[in-house]
């Protein structure tokens, strides 16, 4: 059995609704027959009366003639057949039908009663008065049946509006119930869209306005529910901010006391390379470790409601700036072409290091005396952010890889694997996206990142 509200809404309402329909026509049918019954059984005594105005006496003896109102009451366009006697006495035949069927022993004249005549049902009467002529009297009884179709029309025609009456209701109650209540539970499916498409950082609680009372409860419980897992979520957050932040000092120290160690003691070689290794690993360490601590900023970024304006121009001048050391070491022609009016709404420090991975990537991936390019610029409402390189690029079977976190291409290079996830991260928790793409004649990378623009 599904469990469906809608369709079990539905059968509480269509069956009693159903059953009263039947009981109701039943009644109604009972009600029509009874009408119809009565017209008919007066229609008949009347008809018998008028018979036994006109039997007389004559010389003596009684006659009857069958005058022609007493058939003309029946007159109907359903051909109804009418059929009569009149007998004196104890069975004495005057005229009409001599086997039309007696009324049932033992009931009190004039008599209802169903019978058959001529192998058609009949309902008939009988009527008797006794005829005075000087002194002397005679019992005279009428018998008048007739066939049952003018009293079948009649129940027909009283009880078909009451039927097509209620038919209509249950008709109107079938196709208008089903769409008030898909009307109706429309609060219960946007609801169930607000909760479904949340991002999982997206721990605002749900507003219960504009919903019906009934639902509420369930809002309230959803919201606790959420107002729990912010909790949990921000404790998460900042345990793994701590600790990436308690990580640094140690592993800062780590390095200073190796490079520290190095100069003390240079004559042993195998020691100095040693210390040279450790010094090395601390400081990839140190890199993860921030690198971690970055990613975990971006994710933990719930509402950019409370983001301020970034100029993407400033950002990536000073990015660029911090990186023009290690482009000049490796020879790479570092350029800009940056449009000072763009601004975003978002957190600075994320925006920058979103341009610092891709920078980064892209002097460190381009081989020497290659040339490397950082724009910003405005796209209808989007500000776009470009860093563009003329190096090896991304195959594109790698491309879909690139964003998860400690994917690299190739591991000859040094690097953590977190840059690219950092950069995709950044950009969705501003409202925006990033794109790889091959540059021209599939030469190099271009990275595009594209953000809302910054509103008053
Ligand atoms: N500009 C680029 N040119 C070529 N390859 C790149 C470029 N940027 C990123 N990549 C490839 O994508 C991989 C993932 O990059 P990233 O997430 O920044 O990690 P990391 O730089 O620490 O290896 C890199 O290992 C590299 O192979
Ligand atoms: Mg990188």
């Amino acid at each position: 059995m599904v469990h469906s509200l809608r369709a079990r809404l539905l059968l509480w309402l269509l069956l009693p609704l159903a059953a009263f329909v039947l009981v109701a026509g039943g009644v109604s049918y009972d009600a029509a027959r009874q009408t119809a019954n009565l017209l008919q059984d007066s229609a008949l005594l009347a008809s018998a009366r008028t018979i036994i105005e006109d039997v007389d006496w004559d010389n003596g003896a009684l006659i009857a003639t069958i005058p022609p109102a007493a058939l003309e009451l029946f007159e109907s366009p359903y051909q109804d057949q009418v059929f009569y006697k009149v007998l004196a006495g104890k069975g004495r035949l005057l005229v009409g039908a001599p086997d039309l069927p007696a009324p049932p022993a033992g009931l009190a004249l004039p008599a209802w009663y169903d019978s058959r005549y001529a192998g058609m049902p009949i309902r008939a009467v009988a009527y008797e008065r006794l005829l005075y002529d000087s002194g002397h009297a005679e019992r005279v009884t009428v018998i008048v049946g007739k066939t049952m179709a003018s009293r079948q029309a009649m129940i027909d025609v009283l009880w078909r509006p009451q039927l097509l009456r209620q038919g209509l209701m249950l008709a109107l109650v079938m196709l208008l119930v089903p769409l008030g209540l898909t009307l109706e539970l429309r609060p219960l499916m946007r609801l169930k869209d607000d909760v479904a498409d949340r991002e999982p950082t997206q721990l605002e609680p749900i507003r219960p306005d504009h919903l019906p009372s009934e639902l509420r409860p369930i809002v309230d419980a959803i919201n606790q529910c959420i107002a729990r897992l912010k909790v949990h979520a921000s404790t998460q957050r900042q345990f793994i901010a701590d600790a990436a932040h308690q990580l640094r000092t140690p592993l800062t120290l780590l390095a200073t006391q190796t490079q520290f160690a190095s100069q003390c003691d240079a004559r042993d070689p195998a020691l100095f390379a040693a210390l040279k290794g450790v010094h090395r690993t601390s400081q990839k360490m140190a890199e993860l470790t921030s690198q971690l601590l970055l990613l975990a900023q971006a994710e933990s970024m719930a509402s950019p409601g409370v983001a301020t304006r970034v100029s993407l121009a400033a950002v990536l001048s000073s990015v660029l700036e911090e990186l023009i050391q290690a482009a000049q070491h490796r020879d790479i022609d570092l350029g800009a072409e940056l449009d000072e009016r763009v601004s975003v709404a978002g957190n600075a420090g994320l925006i920058a290091s979103l341009a610092s991975n891709l920078i980064d990537n892209a002097i460190r991936y381009t081989q020497r005396g290659g040339s490397v390019t950082a724009l910003c610029r405005r796209e209808g409402d989007e500000a776009v952010l470009q860093v563009i390189d003329n190096g090896p690029g991304i195959p594109a079977e790698a491309r879909a890889h690139v964003f998860e976190r400690f994917y690299r291409v190739a591991n000859d290079t040094e690097g953590t694997g977190l840059g690219l996830a950092i950069v995709h991260q950044v950009a969705r928790s501003h409202g925006g996206s990033v794109t790889i793409a091959s540059g021209a004649a599939r030469v190099g990378l271009i990275v595009t990142v594209r953000l809302p623009l910054w509103r008053e």
